[in-house]
């Protein structure tokens, strides 16, 4: 554990503004931190059962040293916590423990129970105070930040929820030498994808730094810094999603098409790793269309390749489906306009804009120039 100061990055939303602090020992300083921005707060900590057992002792301890009593409530790990049946587990535990608007909702754990728990906290009396100590480095380089919470519907992914944004971030770097190391990877996509949209520097110096950033230290901390300020610059322009926010998709049209195509079967392809062959995708097919050079799409792939991650359809366990096949996954994901399809495209790497007039018929023989067969 560190005593150095956090890094922060603040998200600009006017009177719902908040602060990210970034670094290791966090958790043991999360009372004060708290304590100082909403004084005489009580807490429910929300998380699940391997967060808990890894990390909630030292939360809870950090908690009380800010004089903060907290009530917890542990759900099962995994996707299919993102619920109505655990909405209204935590709904009740909340109330259960007679927290009041004013009280705080402080998710401890994945990008599964911030989205669940802040998605609780802004329906349980019009809307409690809310707190993310987001534990793996998705989380912390992406879905604590924004305000977009929910759960799943039998429907889809994501389909219901609030935009909600927390009053603080606490993005404890320490915490992430318990994860699994394919799950760092995952994240690490994520946090890749921020240099691949528009910032080729940062692109260029995880290229020469990764190796620090997966073993920990400053480096660590800096590379989520960065990607926490690429994310909070992207949320302070357009909050609801109605332009530049897309951009945040590079990757996961192809992504959630090969999530789709392996039915989310984690064992196979979990959410970073169809992102990290979709980004790869994006530039091949970019290069495609003459819109980038080869050479980018070959450097973000070897990129990909050093760190362990996937990085071509061939990289997945087991048969996919046909091309035609995972072209209707895409339409299926997407709105098709006019018989055009929206993809976040590049002109190379951190030069990635959104495409709105991409016919199905090169997308297609795209595919099938990339499928293993
Ligand atoms: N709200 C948003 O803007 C946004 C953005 C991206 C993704 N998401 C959502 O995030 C979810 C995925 O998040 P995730 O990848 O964090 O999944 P997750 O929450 O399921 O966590 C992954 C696994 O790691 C474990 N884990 C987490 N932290 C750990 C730690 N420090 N030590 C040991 N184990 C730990 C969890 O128990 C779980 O088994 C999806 O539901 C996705 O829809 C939301
Ligand atoms: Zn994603």
């Amino acid at each position: 554990m560190s005593h150095s100061e956090p890094v922060k990055v603040e998200v600009g939303l006017g009177d719902r503004a908040y602060d990210i602090l970034i670094g290791p020992g966090l958790l043991s300083g999360s009372g004060t931190k708290i304590a100082g921005r909403l004084p005489g707060t009580r807490a429910a900590i929300v998380t699940d059962e391997n967060v808990a057992a890894a990390h909630l002792e030292t939360l809870q301890a950090g908690l009380e040293k800010g004089g903060i009593e907290a009530a917890v409530i542990t759900l099962p790990a995994g996707e299919k916590t993102k619920s109505f049946a655990h909405l209204e587990e935590v709904v009740d535990g909340v109330l259960a423990a007679k927290l009041e608007r004013r009280d705080v909702v402080v998710a401890l754990g994945g990008g599964v129970i911030g989205d669940l728990a802040g998605f609780a906290a802004g329906i349980v009396r019009r809307g409690m105070n809310f707190v993310q100590v987001p534990t793996s480095l998705l989380a912390q380089v992406d879905s604590s930040v924004g305000g977009k919470t929910g759960i799943n519907s039998a429907r889809g992914k994501n389909l219901v929820g609030v935009f909600n944004q927390p009053k603080l971030v606490l993005a404890d770097t320490g915490v992430l030498d318990t994860l699994p190391i394919r799950e760092f990877r995952a994240g690490y996509a994520e946090l890749a994808k921020y240099g691949l949209i528009d910032r080729p520097g940062f692109f260029a110096w995880l290229e020469e730094n990764w190796q620090k950033v997966f073993a920990g230290g400053p480096e660590r901390t800096e590379a989520i810094a960065e990607a926490c300020r690429a994310k909070a610059d992207v949320v302070a322009r357009d909050e609801f999603e109605t332009g530049d926010r897309a951009l945040l998709n590079l990757g996961h049209t192809f992504g959630h098409a090969l999530e789709a195509a392996t039915n989310y079967d984690g064992a196979r392809l979990v959410h970073g790793e169809g992102v990290a062959i979709g980004m790869a995708l994006a530039h091949r097919f970019s290069a495609r269309l003459n819109l980038a050079s080869p050479d980018d799409a070959e450097r973000v792939e070897a990129h990909l390749r050093a760190v362990g991650l996937p990085w071509r359809m061939a990289d997945i366990a087991g048969q996919l489906p046909d091309p035609e096949t995972l072209l209707g996954f895409i339409t299926q994901d997407k709105k098709v306009s006019r018989g055009a399809l929206t993809f976040i495209l590049t002109r190379g790497v951190g030069h990635a804009f959104i495409a709105k007039d991409v016919p199905p018929s090169e997308v297609l023989s795209f595919l099938k120039a990339s499928h293993p067969g």
